[in-house]
């Protein structure tokens, strides 16, 4: 399940306008700053292949990259900035929404969740409307290796990953699957490989 090749397709700011041959997809989702760009990144072993920052609202398009020359990563940009203008933001927010109930090679959503801070009510909202249209995802825990602090909450990453699973429990029939990450450590990083893989059926 490694990675041997990891290239830039194109950024879309449409479905319509997304590759069309069809291979499986995988979409990176989350608050702003959640690390999906970093994220991607370590799953594909290179530092900058997609662009990361400190600020978010980094990421403003669907960027393909195309692993293996046989299946897609694609980074999407965050949700909830708050800085962003309001149009741009429900833009967005109604082009991602739109790729996710249309995109026929999308095999699953890869909802990131920062644990090193308490659930977020817009992360709340996010899963459970993707529970409620039945939009097939895996939670993705990221920024793990953050050691507790006052000022977010004073809990583990493990004790924040628990009480986000308890709360979104009511908007799924079965528990989505789930991973714990850090793209500082590269933990998690063949777990995501492999799960991708299995559900890709190879
Ligand atoms: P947008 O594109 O703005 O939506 O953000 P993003 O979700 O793509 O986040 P990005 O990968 O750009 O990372 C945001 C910030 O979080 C950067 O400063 C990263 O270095 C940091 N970061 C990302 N992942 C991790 C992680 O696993 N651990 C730690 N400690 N920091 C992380
Ligand atoms: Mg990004």
């Amino acid at each position: 399940a490694q990675v041997v090749a990891a290239d830039f397709v194109k950024s879309s700011v449409r479905p319509d306008d997304c590759p069309r041959d069809g291979l499986p997809e995988f979409a990176l989702v989350g608050r702003s700053n959640v690390g999906k760009s970093s994220l991607l990144n370590s799953i594909v072993r290179r530092k900058r292949l997609a662009l990361t920052s400190k600020k978010p609202g980094k990421t403003q398009c669907i960027n393909h990259f195309k692993i293996n020359d046989s299946w897609y990563l694609v980074d999407l940009p965050g949700y909830g900035y708050a800085s962003a203008p309001q149009e741009a933001r429900k833009d967005w927010d109604a082009f991602t929404r739109n790729y996710f109930l249309s995109r026929d090679n999308l095999v699953s959503v890869f909802l990131l969740i920062d644990a090193s801070i308490p659930a977020k009510k817009i992360d709340l909202d996010y899963a459970s409307w993707l529970g409620q249209n039945k939009v097939p995802m895996t939670l993705v825990f990221t920024k793990c290796d953050k050691r507790k602090k006052k000022k977010n909450g004073g809990r583990r990453p493990e004790e924040n990953v628990e009480y986000f699973q308890n709360l979104i429990r009511e908007y799924f029939e079965a528990a989505p699957p789930w991973i714990m990450t850090s793209s500082v450590t590269n933990q998690g990083r063949d777990e995501i490989l492999l799960h991708m893989s299995q559900l890709r059926n190879y």
